[in-house]
């Protein structure tokens, strides 16, 4: 099997899938280890559905080749973790270099692993310290040992960490880390980890040619310049799962600030990343789903602010800005007009993308027409300075960068103008840089780059105006609220009627029109019910799409009356044009005699009612990962596509899950249909408190904030795995979960909403209580103070602050 690497999003769930499916026959080919490996073994490197592997005991481990990239025929000789989809690569031979197929590993007595090309020259061998091999044992920790006859440890694995460390390693003084070059590249990169001659245990840049180490950004204090006994000496990563630094005198100082999971249950690793980010993680041994590695701590929190401005390029290359992402992690991106030197290394230096030269300069006055100067907000090289101009306009400082040919950039604050000269260094772009920088490029040259390049930065100057407002005041919601009115009770209108309705006609878009006799074959005579609903009822069924078979659900529709005809057409080519991984995907239609049929893909992890309110409680980071997915899915309902979409049913049941358990929001688009029944029943709706919005039953009109409050009530229940109304319809029953929460959550005793939730326990209570108070705002009875979706979405990735919720009810009489 071709492995790429694990990290590669667009390859992921590919990998993910075929993954799921092999581990079982992976495990049973190569049951018979005791982890012993005798003299002469050997293997070679291919790239079979199995990687050519030896196994730890418990086969939690395999060592071996693996190929590291989709497009070229390289292998690694590494060890990974064997039984998680991920198959988290956590240790390398030869400083990472890759080799050619056909490539072998051979266990030798006097010279220890050799990895030899295919042509038998050697490339690297782990050497012994001493003495002669008579076999190597893998111990399930990951530990990979040659052994001498009488059982002395000559070499092990441990002894050499690359990028990380695993529970009952020890990392001696002087040891290091380096983080990989890029994803795919497991050369040493710009980061490292140390733990110094003084006790220190360090994270630093470096020049990568002469391993020069920069100035520290993160440094453990361990040092005693009074006692050197004091000092540290060791990195200890014990087997229940703490990492602690060892003092000579025997004390040890704890570096992993929570509570770690039991390590009988959970993978724990600690690994430099690649953005140089030191990162303590967990992944639960057995699993459903795909679950993911979660953070227990990392160091440092910001490394775009804490790489000291000293020497070198910063968090990012040289000529690129760095900036956070919703995990925290940093993602660097070169300045307007700059690209990448190498496009595989995204940690790296950028370069112009059009000519410096002091040549188009004639004389003293440049060739102003040639350059231009572009704004980006937010951003600051804050060294790279060469001049400084005081007390001239803003035009002067532009016009002085222009006709000036050292000069790459200006940041004018004020009357005080700073020019810049190339490489641009520790750049960085976030809410917290004030400074206006113009970037000079060639005119001309900046026209080529992606529009998506110049739109995200915009998008970043809003998010930081929308994060501003929203904390100054609820003016900012009726202001949106008045863009989005709703033409009236069915829920649905057009942004742009002529420039997206293909005329009633279903044809014209790419869907499958199928006729009543090809679903009934394919349903074997709707037969198998998958659920019903006001709009009618769902079946499983099979078809044939293009060369592979697929499941489907197809919806039939019940009570299409002439009214509602002309409404199927517009509406199916309404949903055929949406597009977002976060909805279920409509494949075709039946549209035939009095039968009105949609037909979706199937999702095979069914609904998300029954996955939290399951017996199991599903992982906290899955759960997060499900509310943020719908929250986007409705954001582009409401806001993306084509045609708005209300979806106004939205509840647990109506959202499924695919194979990696991502939230598909479905049945949106029929409003209509489903509007129609709910105005017979509205009475029964009004006597329970679910998910319907409180304007349903006033003549106010209908806005995408109805899904906003379903949103809200539906991310309380995901948190804590329990439903709004416990006994439904039954009198003086359970408690109403929201009114529950805003208790606990005035009472400052949210820990009770989660209680006995162990991973929860470990995670920053902030967290906790940002999705809480998100909730909160979501269900405002006053439809103007509840957030838009995309508002909802910044909220829950953390990108915007979230004020403090006012008691949802407090605008009307309970
Ligand atoms: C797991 O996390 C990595 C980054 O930490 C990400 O690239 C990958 O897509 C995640 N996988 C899943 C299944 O979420
Ligand atoms: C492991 O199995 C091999 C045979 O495959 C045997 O020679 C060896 O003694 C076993 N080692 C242990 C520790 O059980
Ligand atoms: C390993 O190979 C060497 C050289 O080919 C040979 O002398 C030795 O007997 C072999 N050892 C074992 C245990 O097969
Ligand atoms: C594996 O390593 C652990 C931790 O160092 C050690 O306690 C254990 O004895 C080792 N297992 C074997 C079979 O040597
Ligand atoms: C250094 O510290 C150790 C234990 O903390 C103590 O026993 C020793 O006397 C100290 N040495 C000096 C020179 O202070
Ligand atoms: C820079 O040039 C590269 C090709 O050399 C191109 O792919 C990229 O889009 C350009 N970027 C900008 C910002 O102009």
């Amino acid at each position: 099997m071709i492995l790429p690497m694990p990290y590669s999003p667009a390859l992921f769930c590919h990998l993910n899938l075929l993954l799921l499916a092999l581990l079982p026959a992976f495990a049973l080919a190569q049951t018979s280890t005791n982890g012993t490996i005798e003299l002469n073994s050997s293997l070679t490197a291919t790239d079979n559905a199995t990687p050519p592997s030896w196994l730890s005991p418990g086969e939690d481990f395999a060592f071996g080749f693996r190929k590291i990239d989709e497009k070229s025929d390289q292998f690694l000789l590494s060890i990974w973790y064997n039984k998680i989809p991920d198959r988290t690569i956590v240790w390398f031979a030869d400083g990472g270099n890759a080799v050619p197929r056909g490539s072998r590993v051979q266990l030798s007595a006097d010279r220890g692993l050799v990895l030899s090309d295919p042509e038998g020259k050697q490339l690297w061998n782990s050497g012994t310290i001493s003495g002669q091999v008579s076999r190597a044992f893998f111990n399930d920790t990951g530990n990979f040992q040659l052994l001498s006859s009488d059982s002395t440890k000559l070499w092990e694995s441990f002894d050499y960490p690359t990028d990380t460390l695993l529970p009952t390693q020890i990392m001696q003084t002087e040891g290091a880390l380096y983080s990989r070059r890029s994803q795919i590249s497991f050369s040493k990169g710009r980061f490292q980890l140390r733990l110094l001659k003084d006790g220190n245990l360090v994270l630093n840049t470096r020049e990568i040619l002469t391993d020069y180490a920069y100035k520290a950004y993160y440094s453990s204090e361990t040092f005693d310049s009074s006692n050197a006994s004091n000092s540290g000496y060791q990195v200890l990563f014990d087997g229940s799962g703490y990492m602690h630094i060892l003092r000579r005198n025997g004390d040890r100082v704890t570096l992993t600030p929570n509570r770690a999971l039991p390590t009988t249950e959970y993978y724990h690793r600690a690994t430099l990343n690649v953005d140089g980010v030191f990162v303590q993680s967990y992944h639960p041994k057995s699993f459903t789903g795909t679950p993911n590695w979660s953070s227990i701590w990392r160091e440092p929190d910001n490394i775009c602010l804490d790489v000291p401005a000293d020497l070198g390029s910063g968090a990012c290359g040289y000529n690129s800005l760095c900036s956070l992402n919703a995990d925290g992690r940093s993602v660097c991106e070169c300045a307007v007009g700059y690209s990448l030197v190498d496009p595989d290394d995204k940690y790296g230096n950028c370069k112009p993308n059009f000519s410096v030269s002091c040549d188009d300069y004639n004389g003293q006055r440049a060739n102003e027409g040639l350059y231009e100067l572009l704004q980006i907000n937010n951003a600051n090289w804050p060294t790279s300075d060469y001049e400084r101009l005081e007390g001239i306009s803003d035009q002067e400082c532009r016009d002085s960068c222009l006709s000036d040919c050292f000069c790459a950039a200006v940041v004018y604050g004020g009357p005080t103008c700073w020019k810049k000269k190339l490489p641009l260094s520790f750049g960085r772009q976030g809410s917290s840089e004030k400074s206006i920088v113009l970037i000079k490029v060639k005119k001309g040259e900046h026209t080529s780059q992606s529009p998506e390049g110049s739109s995200r930065k915009d998008d970043h100057g809003t998010f930081i105006l929308v994060g501003s407002v929203l904390l100054g005041s609820s003016v900012f919601f009726n202001f949106v609220i008045i863009g989005a009115s709703c033409l009236g009770f069915l829920g649905i209108y057009l942004k742009n009627p002529l420039k997206t309705r293909p005329d009633n006609d279903i044809v014209e878009t790419n869907l499958r029109s199928f006729t009543y006799q090809e679903l009934s074959e394919a349903t074997k005579g709707f037969t198998e019910v998958l659920g019903s609903g006001s709009f009618g009822t769902v079946y499983k069924g099979m078809v044939q799409i293009s060369t592979s078979k697929t499941l489907i659900a197809a919806k039939k529709l019940a009570r299409v009356t002439q009214e509602t005809d002309n409404e199927f057409k517009t509406e199916v080519n309404a949903i055929a044009l949406t597009h977002h991984k976060n909805l279920v995907r409509l494949v075709g239609f039946c549209e035939e005699g009095e039968n009105r049929l949609l037909v979706y893909e199937y999702m095979v992890n069914g609904s998300l009612s029954d996955f939290v309110f399951g017996e199991v409680k599903p992982s906290w980071t899955q759960r997060v990962h499900i509310a943020l997915g719908i929250a986007r899915g409705l954001a582009y309902l409401h806001e993306e596509c084509n045609t708005q979409i209300i979806h106004c049913d939205i509840k647990p049941q109506n959202i499924l899950l695919d194979e990696y358990y991502n939230a598909r929001i479905s049945d949106f688009g029929l409003a209509k249909f489903l509007m129609l029944d709910q105005s017979r029943t509205k009475t029964a709706i009004r006597g329970t408190k679910g998910y319907v919005a409180p304007e349903w039953f006033r003549s106010t009109p209908v806005t995408v904030k109805v899904d906003v409050y379903s949103f809200g009530v539906m991310l309380l229940e995901i948190i804590c795995c329990r439903r709004n109304v416990e006994n439904f319809g039954n009198e003086g029953g359970g408690e109403i979960l929201t009114d529950w929460i805003w208790d606990c959550y005035q009472q400052g005793r949210l820990n009770d909403a989660v209680e006995n939730d162990e991973e929860v326990m470990l995670i920053e209570w902030t967290n906790v209580e940002r999705l809480v108070m998100v909730g909160m705002w979501c269900i405002q009875e006053d439809p103007s103070l509840r957030p838009t979706m995309r508002e909802v979405t910044l909220m829950l990735e953390g990108v915007v602050d979230v004020p403090q919720p006012p008691c949802p009810s407090s605008f009307y009489s309970k």
